[in-house]
């Protein structure tokens, strides 16, 4: 099990860091929960006002340090502009899912492959016991494919009517031992 204690990192390369989130990325955060499609992000967070932006942070920040999940911000040149995270899924082999959230105005800069990378790299090395990361994408999500079959990252299967629209989404898995360790 992944059930230690564990402070929340902070994880830097050139433009991008990956951090913890803080009580003033509220405004950030609603920008880019409103830039989804929908109330695709907003469902994720517990509903759709600055308000409820705010409690999702507030609990994340209180949670911190208690395994077996963590949501971290991603900040380029220092904006916040998204979030990626974690939670474990599976105890023993240990196996933790993540998922991230990109403002659109931020991509195309290379900023998920990076973040993507920083995570990656923590969580093997951090967890000695973690066997697998599997991530879960809209089927109609390319640049997402694409950027996890170049980790080393396998397609699974179709997980049916999985997003709010009904929509399928598709279950990617990595083993410790398939991962592509290359700089982005
Ligand atoms: C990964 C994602 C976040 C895009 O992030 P990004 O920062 O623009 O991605 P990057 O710039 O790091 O590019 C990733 C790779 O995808 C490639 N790519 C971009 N658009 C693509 C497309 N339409 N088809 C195939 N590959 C594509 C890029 O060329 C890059 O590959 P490379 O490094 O080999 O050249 C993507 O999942 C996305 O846009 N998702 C929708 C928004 C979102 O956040 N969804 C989650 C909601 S819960």
């Amino acid at each position: 099990m992944i059930n230690e204690a564990w402070l929340p990192p902070t994880l830097r390369a050139g433009r991008i860091a990956v951090r913890p989130f803080t009580v003033d990325d509220v405004d950030a955060m609603y920008a880019y929960a409103l830039s989804m499609p929908g109330e695709r992000y907003a469902s994720w967070l517990g509903g759709t006002s600055p308000s409820h932006v705010a409690r999702y942070i507030t609990d994340t920040v209180a949670r911190y340090g208690r395994p077996p999940r963590a949501d971290l911000g991603v900040a380029l040149d220092g904006q916040l502009v998204g979030g990626i995270g974690w939670r474990q899924v599976w105890g023993a082999p240990a196996e933790l899912e993540a998922g991230w959230v990109l403002h659109p105005q931020a991509a195309g800069q290379g900023v998920a492959r990076e973040m993507v990378h920083l995570v990656l790299d923590h969580l093997f090395a951090r967890f000695d016991t973690l066997n697998r990361v599997e991530v879960r994408l809209r089927a109609d999500d390319r640049a997402g494919v694409h950027l996890l079959e170049s980790f080393g990252f396998v397609l699974e299967g179709t997980l049916r009517h999985a997003t709010p629209e009904g929509d399928n989404r598709l279950l990617f898995g990595l083993l410790r031992s398939e991962r592509k360790v290359s700089a982005p």
